[in-house]
């Protein structure tokens, strides 16, 4: 890394973003360079939630979700460098499902890079999905990126290892949304120790990307948006320049800023989720948020799930959506006040207001 150009580390201003015409649930990372030559873009899939019925039986939705996506991204022109698969690609963790899901994903013509969700863990605490996949945590670089990714889906030891009488149980109990019985998301000790030494080799100009499957931020615990261990990991990437992180897990439109690091959630495949009445309630809980959550209409059946465009070129993120049934969205990085802007719902008074969840 350290051999790396200036003129190769520093992204350029602002390359546009393309607007593309259908909704697709798949999300296009386009990182632009001040050498051309060296730009790049990748393709990010998550969420699929393959659920098996019995025999050779899938929820059919699901699985045409995920093809979709993947018959676009092996589409794209021009194609992208690599694929990350953002976790969750069971639902309850089981052989069957990651199977089918490890299956319809090998028609990818691109290298995958997987991110494990809590649905693909809590059953055997990830061991038949490194069969499949690989390591749990690892890094890569790519054209002077330096690219990390994260299992923070982790929880508290004696809630992994000490609570439930079986396995299964402990999967289903992770699974839901509002669960009283359920953890607090983490990366832990083990792998913080390990992001330590790994980004102590950086130069702290190089673009460091991290992917993971929880927010690597406080948003909202009773649905575990949320990872325990935030702060931490964001005090690692304070000292670079330039930080993204990029995430699964909360099947809707999520952007933030906090200093030097952009979040952005990418959407499902499977399905959306509403917005929780509680972000409201829980305010105490959120980190400083430069512009609150919204969506188009929670109401739409496949709201936030669609095209999302997203543009590195200045090493903020500006996202395009081509959203389902609804009017394509843009986030733009507004460089005076340092925030990403919704051109949508730039005010209180025209933002729709949270869901109410029951
Ligand atoms: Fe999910
Ligand atoms: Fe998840």
């Amino acid at each position: 890394m350290s051999t790396i150009n200036n003129s190769r580390r520093n992204f350029i201003k602002h390359s546009g973003i393309a607007l593309l015409g259908s909704s697709l649930p798949i999300s296009l990372v386009e990182l632009a360079f001040a050498e051309t030559t060296q730009n790049f873009s990748f393709a990010y899939i998550s969420d699929s939630h393959i659920q098996h019925i019995k025999g050779a039986e899938f929820v059919r939705n699901w699985d045409q979700g995920l093809k979709r996506a993947v018959a676009e991204a092996n589409l794209l022109t021009p194609k992208p460098d690599f694929v990350i698969f953002g976790g969750d690609l069971a639902q309850l963790g089981t052989k069957e499902e990651l199977d089918h899901g490890a299956e319809m994903l090998s028609a990818l013509s691109p290298k995958v890079h997987h991110v494990m969700g809590e649905h693909d863990y809590y059953l055997d605490l990830g061991e038949y999905w490194e069969k499949l996949f690989g390591p749990q945590y690892y890094s890569f670089d790519h054209k002077g990126v330096h690219f990390v990714v994260l299992n923070s889906i982790r929880t508290y030891d004696e809630w992994t290892y000490k609570r439930w009488p079986t396995n299964v149980q402990r999967m289903a109990e992770m699974a839901g949304l509002d669960n009283p019985n359920g953890s607090p998301f983490m990366v832990g000790d083990e792998q913080r120790k390990w992001l330590k030494a790994d980004l102590a080799k950086i130069p702290k100009t190089t673009p460091v990307v991290v992917f993971s499957h929880s927010p690597l931020q406080k948003i909202y615990k009773g649905w575990n948006f949320w990872t325990e261990d935030a702060e931490q990991i964001q005090a690692m990437l304070k000292p670079f320049k330039q930080a993204s992180v990029i995430y699964g897990h909360v099947h809707q439109i999520q952007y933030n800023q906090i200093g030097n690091i952009s979040f952005n959630s990418v959407m499902a495949t499977a399905w959306p989720w509403p917005y929780p009445q509680a972000y409201a309630q829980a305010e105490q809980y959120l980190p400083k948020l430069t512009v609150p959550m919204n969506r188009a209409d929670p109401f739409f059946e496949r709201d936030a799930t669609g095209w999302q465009f997203i543009n590195m070129a200045n090493g903020r993120v500006d996202m395009h959506f081509s959203l389902d049934s609804n009017n394509s969205r843009t986030v733009g990085f507004n460089k005076s006040k340092k925030r990403p802007e919704d051109t949508v719902y730039p005010s209180e008074a025209k933002r729709t207001a949270p869901q109410t969840h029951y």
